[in-house]
């Protein structure tokens, strides 16, 4: 099928798709007899070699504990690990290092900073605002800080097209506000969130604002310092990285005034039993021994997206996306939910009469992969009235043809299932 976007071929954008696909050795792998198109990034990212060998090299040629050991490798693998603060400080343009903090992925993050920064400052009848977009993983923290103080949860509500109602979210901070925490950019929607203009208006109130980036960090360029955050955090799973390792970064302000989240070692400056001095920020947030190999796998990964280039990856997602929708909504009873102006590569939609778990099915059966489900997003289905949807997202690495199956699959799934 030759479409006009498609002539403006990723290599118009300076990538070499295919070559990119060749540095995921899991991509190369088929599927049930067929190439893989794997569509559910937004789920969790393939790896690239580099990045499986960083792993790999740290266990094999370096690995200790860090911070506790004088050996030569305890000292080499605490100065591998330490690098990538560096690496995540240009990656995010953060001013500081010291204010990047490794964690499990966004969800400990964002739980991080429920417990340790807002719930001190809450008492009954305080509000924090979230969005009707938000993942479960920025609504539950949310709620557990909300039941232990008596704050409430009050939610911006979404638009039919998937965009926030941005003057209601105004009228929404309120003089019992005391925290924002909104998702940049949404894994079921793909909506690209207006978060410079939401920390703007809660600044202005002198509120803080948490933006979690789990799907920003690895589509689009992140400068936390011009978004104007007070929070901003992200995995490693999604930017190409291994799961089980992500980021925090706050500012630096912030992070010296809170109490640590856990306890234990490598978090403390001196213990006694009567009582610890903490360590300062970051350490004072990473007790216990990290996932060390994973920490320096990440920097690998980001440092992998950072050599394809941000600008060239949203130019080379964008033509996917338009690609894709020109076919899609081609297709009779094809209905996507959010249809944003802004959005990177994400298509969620409904097939009429057929249940998206029959879809991502017999699209495995074509070698396609992709995601059915509430997307961990269920007041956002509730919102749509749809009880779940399809989910077809895109990571560097696809390209055309993952579209085309996508499209012949869907064609299948409706010559098989249709009334
Ligand atoms: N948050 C991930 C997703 O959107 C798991 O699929």
């Amino acid at each position: 099928m030759s479409l006009d976007v498609a002539n403006t071929s990723a290599a118009a954008h300076g990538l070499d798709v295919a070559g990119l696909r060749a540095d995921f050795p899991l991509l190369q792998r088929p599927m049930n007899g067929r190439r893989l198109a794997f569509l559910d990034s937004a789920a969790s990212a393939q790896k690239p070699q580099c990045v499986i060998d960083a792993e790999r090299e740290c266990y094999e040629t370096y690995y200790a504990n860090i911070h506790r050991g004088v050996y030569a490798l305890s000292q080499q693998s605490t100065q591998r690990y330490e690098a990538v603060r560096k690496i995540v400080k240009r990656f995010i343009n953060a001013p500081d290092e010291r204010e990047v903090v490794f964690v499990r992925g966004a969800t400990e993050a964002i739980n991080l900073v429920a417990q340790s920064f807002v719930r001190p400052k809450l008492s009954a009848g305080d509000e924090i605002l979230i969005t009707g977009m938000e993942h479960h993983a920025n609504i539950v923290p949310w709620q557990l800080v909300a039941e232990a103080t008596g704050a409430k949860l009050v939610v911006a509500p979404v638009l039919d097209n998937g965009e926030l109602d941005m003057a209601t979210l105004a009228e929404q901070i309120s003089e019992r506000t005391r925290f924002v925490s909104v998702v940049h950019v949404s894994n079921t929607l793909g909506t690209i969130n207006p978060v410079s203009e939401i920390i703007a208006l809660a600044h202005a109130k002198g509120i803080p604002v948490l933006v979690d980036g789990a799907q920003s960090a690895p589509h689009m360029p992140v400068d936390v310092q011009a978004l104007g955050a007070d929070f901003y955090c992200f995995s490693a799973h999604k930017t190409y990285g291994p799961s089980g390792a992500g980021v925090l970064w706050g500012r630096l302000e912030h992070l010296q005034a809170m109490p640590p989240y856990q306890g234990g070692g490598d978090m403390i400056r001196n213990v006694t039993f009567a009582q610890s001095d903490y360590a300062d920020p970051p350490q004072r947030f990473e007790a216990g021994t990290p996932n060390i190999a994973g920490v320096i796998a990440m920097g690998t990964g980001l440092e992998y997206i950072e050599s394809v280039g941000r600008e060239p990856i949203v130019a080379h997602e964008q033509h996917l996306l338009a690609y894709a929708n020109a076919q899609l909504e081609a297709i009779e009873g094809f209905r996507v939910i959010g249809t944003a102006p802004h959005k990177t590569g994400v298509i969620s939609f409904v097939l009429e009469g057929i249940h998206p778990h029959d879809i991502g099915t017999i699209l495995d059966m074509e070698g396609v992969a992709v995601r059915s489900g509430h997307h961990c997003t269920q007041p956002l289905m509730e919102r749509f009235a749809v009880p779940a949807t399809t989910r077809a997202s895109f990571g560097l690495y696809n390209d055309e043809a993952d579209v085309d199956a996508l499209v012949s699959g869907l064609h299948r799934v409706k010559a098989m299932l249709s009334q």
